[in-house]
């Protein structure tokens, strides 16, 4: 029998603006019962000069702008998860991008169960490690080092 064995890791979760009123404390729950940590959470409106910065690398998509008018719409909830292989059990927990689709291949996720629609999607969830970290330091100011470990200000956690 093969042991894998996968290292603390940090995601960066936003429960975004439509799933705040109605969905945020089941979400957290999920959050917590999925082994999660929270390191960090914060509740905010983003600015539209943050939405577009956090979202630059899609500036040339056509939905650019619609996405960026969503987030800053209302408040957001930000979180740093840490737990094992976070990055890819945080995507797996929430399910395709897609509600559409994360009901029939995903149906017990957190698109599926919560989110109205391609653009109202509930959740972000960093699609890989590096962008983790870059996104965990634009909205904390936070740094990952090399054993996984959140440091603020130069001081570990
Ligand atoms: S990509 O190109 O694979 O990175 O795209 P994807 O990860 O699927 O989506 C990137 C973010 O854009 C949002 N998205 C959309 N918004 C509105 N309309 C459409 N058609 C659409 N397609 C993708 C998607 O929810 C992602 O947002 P985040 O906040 O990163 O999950």
């Amino acid at each position: 029998e093969i042991d894998f064995f996968f290292p603390k890791q940090q995601t960066l979760a936003i429960i975004k603006p439509d799933s705040m009123d109605e969905h945020r404390e089941e979400i957290l729950g999920e959050i917590r019962a999925g082994g999660f940590s929270i390191s960090r959470l914060k509740e905010t409106v983003l600015s539209r000069d943050t939405a577009e910065e956090f979202y630059r690398e899609h500036r040339d998509k056509p939905f650019y702008g619609q996405l960026v008018d969503f987030m800053c719409s209302g408040p957001c909830m930000l979180l740093v998860l840490t737990k094992e292989n976070a990055v890819e059990e945080w995507r797996s927990m929430m399910g395709p991008t897609d509600p559409g689709l994360a009901q029939v291949t995903a149906p017990g996720s957190l698109r599926a169960r919560f989110a109205l629609d391609i653009l109202h999607n509930a959740l972000h969830g960093s699609s890989n490690q590096e962008h983790a970290q870059e996104k965990i330091h634009f909205l904390f100011g936070d740094i990952i080092t090399s054993d996984g470990d959140l440091t603020s200000n130069g001081e570990l956690d």
